[in-house]
């Protein structure tokens, strides 16, 4: 059985304060441990959050992070810095990073092999533009994608990556795709999580929808048998928000 996983990505908002304030807020609410609840929060407040969320159910995931332990890459992060701050998820391969940062399917996938080895789990973020849904191009493109972005994991690790397909033109419209349609793909990126590995591995690995969900669409998409989970954006600003939709 796969433990539903709800994270909130909360791109670049709130400053340290208000994220220690919502964390107060939510953590005696989210009580539902069947539900994995993750907060991806930006750099300069992770730390200040890991003491926040001691002793709760929320697990934090960083947002990005380098495929070099250390080096001249100014303005990055590495996975040992990550690590020492025990983050327990990242995300990798947003579209945002790749449409503003160059975040390519190689770097995505030597990020992905960093984060395993480090013990850090991957929230591997994969999906279609309007373009290419537009020209039935969908399935094709979240192959690539995920092919490159597990090329050398082993099937052991593999189980732990998180997928999330994501498809862009429903990223922060309002738009979401219908819980059929993202099921239909998800359950299209399962088989070809099968066909690189095996059933075994295919049947553990949770992969989440994201791209406008909300507390009042949440359920819906959570009933699909192939959704997983859910990656929030805008909905997950909010406390009272995060923990409707954490305990969908
Ligand atoms: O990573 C999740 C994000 O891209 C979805 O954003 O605002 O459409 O929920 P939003």
């Amino acid at each position: 059985m796969r433990k539903p996983i709800i994270a909130g990505n909360w791109k670049m908002h709130k400053t340290i304060k208000e994220a220690v304030e919502f964390v107060n807020e939510v953590k005696d609410k989210i009580n539902n441990t069947d539900v994995e609840a993750v907060i991806c929060a930006p750099f300069t407040m992770l730390t200040e959050l890991k003491k926040a969320t001691e002793g709760t159910n929320i697990k934090l995931a960083a947002q990005n992070m380098h495929f070099e332990e250390n080096g001249a890459f100014t303005g990055e992060v590495s996975p040992l810095m990550l690590k020492e701050i025990g983050i327990d998820y990242v995300v990798i391969g947003h579209s945002e990073r790749r449409q503003y940062f160059n975040e390519t399917d190689e770097t995505v996938n030597k990020k992905t092999l960093k984060a395993i080895e480090h013990n850090i789990m991957p929230i591997v973020c994969v999906g279609e533009t309007l373009e290419e849904r537009e020209t039935d191009k969908t399935k094709d493109v979240v192959k690539v994608q995920v092919e490159e972005a597990f090329k050398s994991v082993s099937s052991e690790d593999a189980k732990k990556v998180v997928i999330a397909y994501e498809p862009v033109w429903a990223i922060g419209t309002g738009k979401t795709a219908s819980s059929k349609d993202a099921n239909d793909v998800i359950g299209y990126i399962r088989e070809v999580i099968k066909n690189i590995y095996s059933e075994d591995v295919s049947e553990e690995v949770r992969i989440q929808y994201g791209g406008s969900v909300k507390p009042s669409n949440v359920e819906e998409i959570m009933n699909e048998d192939d959704i997983d989970g859910a990656l929030v954006g805008g909905a997950s600003l909010n406390p009272a928000d995060y923990v409707e939709l954490v305990n969908f």
